[in-house]
């Protein structure tokens, strides 16, 4: 059977050919002996740039680096900063990652090059992690959401000499605010040098916001000239009802039809990427018994850090290598010895609507230049090929580039941290691209609501708090709510559960009915909050064991994980003199609580067993794993942890409330285009 269009080259792609005499440039060499390690970065495409960039370092204030994926930008240039001298007398050079897979991953790659424990000289500091020695370490890797923190307690982030702001192209929230602070920390302290680092080409747009109202050359661009192997693209003949069934059959057909090779699957989330790995494992009864064997591995940000290190492991010989993986592996990480590309044509981002106030995950195509750069993932160390699973005539209706993410999310906990950072106007804040007048307006409302921001527009004493609290807004304030209802143990458990991700499992050699029955050992009938409370307090009653959460359908990992939060969180509570005592667990105390943070996530149930949002009247479809699936809560309302859209609109982590206490959380709120207070809009939107 016939899939594919052979031969069709993606529009806007630019895959050189590369030279016979350049065919192992990129393959890494062994990691044995420190001599194999020095010419193996001596023969990553940036090396020979090495001179030139240090010198543009030393005299531009900002220097613009774009260069494809896997040249070496992220592992190589802390390392020649830290060569030149850039971090004598206990200067720190930074590198920041919009994600925590690539910040650990690659924090492990550069200690093993320069010799040296991780945590140690290099290390890493991601959220309620940190892998990093405050005297010692040199070259330190971390989430840009992370220095972003930082910068609440040191303004001017006066221990570093550079900050390189990696996968910039990416434009994540806060990659675009700490660039705009780094401006601002550059007039004050002209001496920190800042490198940007692009993987696609539109970098003007960083030169231009650098330049302006600076001098001409405080910015400057370098292109890293990426030598790429050319990539042939292959289209469906028509669009796919499923194309994660439709990937895993790809797969099955690469494996049967082509020559040796790792596949790399792009699909959006881990769902999909559980399901298509189901619907491999089916396929592989049928390997003829001299076929090569495939080995099937899952890439996604709910893995511990040494599952996701294990897709970096070169397969067996004779082994064929499948990575079934969300959008990180499209320019965060790079995995060598990738030849086929099979692309769903599909991302998961967060997108917002400013009129429901509502945030969600959508599932929507891509890019052309994601599409491109998924693309080139194909063609790194030899030619490769990339099968895109939908028809050609479908570019046309992709949109060019991804829209910042300031633009699509809720700006209610940035806003809170500029502020706190002594950035009240808002307007005058010099923004990469501005977020729409709407978002601003809508989170600043929040703020006040919640009473973190006064009539003045200046954050209150408690704003002022929450700001330095590393969660979410809406659970920062439960978790100060929680001394008026004498329920802080409990919180402090539900914040760390709902931060967490991936609790219940289906645990190898059980079944997903089996796994069920345990999990109703656990089930509130008040909801999923309590649900995850009664788990947590199971896990640390009965020792804390794997075995145990084995035999219980949860995950040892997630769990350990909580715990770790928990504790950290503790350390925000006693900071803040907030009691941490025990309701003893009454629910009704529980969930006015959680009401309190959650206010603007309530939903009505409806007669067709939906739900519709307080804000929007958007249909709102409750997610099978909730205790709360198949019952109508008593009450008829309920709050919400998140939502997320698909083919419909899903809510997660639900608890009965009564809607009286929705009101009572709106009471400080007024509607300053109205004069309204906040009471009566629910009022009205509760009745409606
Ligand atoms: O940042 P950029 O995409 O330019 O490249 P990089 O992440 O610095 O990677 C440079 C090279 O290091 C890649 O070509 C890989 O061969 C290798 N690498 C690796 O083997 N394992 C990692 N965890 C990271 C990089
Ligand atoms: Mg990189």
């Amino acid at each position: 059977m016939q899939f594919w269009k052979p031969g069709t080259a993606a529009p806007g792609s630019s895959l050189d050919r590369a030279t016979e005499t350049e065919q192992n440039v990129l393959s890494s060499a062994p990691l044995s002996a420190a001599i194999s390690v020095q010419s193996a970065r001596e023969r990553l495409p940036i090396y020979k740039h090495r001179d030139k960039l240090l010198y543009c370092i030393e005299k531009h204030g900002v220097t613009i680096v774009v260069g494809q994926t896997g040249c070496g930008k992220t592992t190589q240039l802390p390392q020649y900063l830290y060569e030149a001298g850039w971090a004598v007398d206990g200067n720190v050079i930074a590198c920041t990652q919009p994600r925590r897979v690539a910040a650990t991953s690659v924090a492990q790659r550069v200690a093993t090059e320069a010799g040296s424990l991780l945590g140690d000289e290099v290390g890493y500091t991601i959220r309620f992690e940190d892998v990093s020695d405050k005297e010692r370490t040199r070259i330190l890797y971390l989430t840009d959401g992370m220095l972003f923190r930082e910068t609440l307690i040191d303004p001017l982030l006066s221990r570093y000499s550079v900050i390189m702001i990696d996968e910039a192209h990416e434009r994540s929230v806060y990659t675009d605010l700490i660039l705009g602070l780094l401006k601002k920390i550059r007039r004050k302290r002209p001496s920190l040098r800042i490198i940007v680092s692009s993987a696609t080409l539109d970098a003007t747009s960083f030169l231009d916001y650098f330049n302006a109202g600076n001098s001409p050359d405080e910015a400057t661009i370098i292109s890293l000239e990426g030598r790429m192997y050319p990539v042939e693209v292959g289209y469906l003949q028509e669009s796919t009802p499923d194309y994660v069934k439709k990937a895993a059959e790809t797969v099955w057909n690469i494996h049967m039809q082509q020559t040796p090779g790792d596949i790399l699957v792009f699909l959006t989330g881990r769902d999909e990427i559980e399901r298509c790995l189901e619907d491999l494992s089916e396929y592989i009864p049928t390997l003829p018994r001299t076929a090569p064997r495939l080995k099937i591995l899952a890439l996604h940000a709910g893995l511990s850090t040494d599952e996701q290190l294990a897709v970096f492991e070169p397969a067996e010989r004779g082994t064929r290598k499948v990575i079934v993986s969300t959008n990180i592996a499209e320019a965060s990480v790079t995995i060598d010895g990738i030849k086929f590309v099979v692309d769903s044509g599909f991302v998961k981002i967060r997108i917002y609507n400013p009129t429901s106030a509502l945030s969600s995950l959508a599932t929507v195509p891509v890019s052309i230049a994601s599409a491109t750069q998924r693309a080139g993932r194909a063609g790194r160390t030899s030619s490769g090929i990339c099968y895109r699973l939908y028809p050609q005539s479908a570019l046309n209706t992709l949109p060019r580039t991804t829209p910042p993410e300031l633009t699509r999310t809720d700006l209610t906990t940035p806003i809170l941290q500029l502020k706190s950072l002594g950035i009240d106007d808002l307007m005058k804040f010099e923004w990469v691209t501005s977020p729409p007048a709407e978002s601003v307006l809508r989170a600043l409302e929040n703020l006040f609501a919640a009473g973190m921001v006064g009539e003045d527009g200046r954050l209150t004493v408690i704003g002022e708090k929450v700001s330095e609290c590393p969660v979410e807004v809406n659970i920062a304030r439960m978790l100060f709510q929680s001394k008026e209802y004498q329920c802080g143990e409990e919180m402090l458990t539900i914040a760390a559960m709902t931060t967490i991700q991936d609790v219940f499992i289906i645990p190898d050699g059980a079944t997903g009915a089996l796994a069920e029955l345990e999990r109703r050992k656990f089930t509130a009938e008040e909801g999923d909050h309590l649900t995850l409370l009664n788990a947590y307090n199971a896990f640390t009653r009965y020792g804390r064991s794997s075995s145990w959460c084995k035999s219980h359908a949860l995950s040892f990992r997630a769990m350990s994980r909580a715990v770790s939060i928990r504790a950290q969180l503790k350390k925000y509570m006693q900071r803040f003199g907030l009691p941490v005592e025990s309701c003893q667990g009454d629910a009704r105390r529980l969930r006015q609580c959680l009401v309190s943070g959650y206010w603007r996530n309530g939903a009505r149930w409806v007669a067709d067993g939906t739900y519709r949002s307080i804000r929007g009247n958007v249909t709102l479809h409750v997610h099978p794993n909730s205790v709360l699936f198949t019952r109508k809560p008593r009450s008829g309302w309920v709050v919400f942890h998140e939502m997320e859209e698909t083919k419909k609109t899903q809510i997660r982590i639900l608890t009965e409330i009564e809607p009286d206490w929705l009101l009572e959380y709106g009471h400080s709120f007024k509607d300053k285009r109205t004069g309204a207070s906040a009471s009566s809009t629910h009022m009205q939107d509760i009745q409606a």
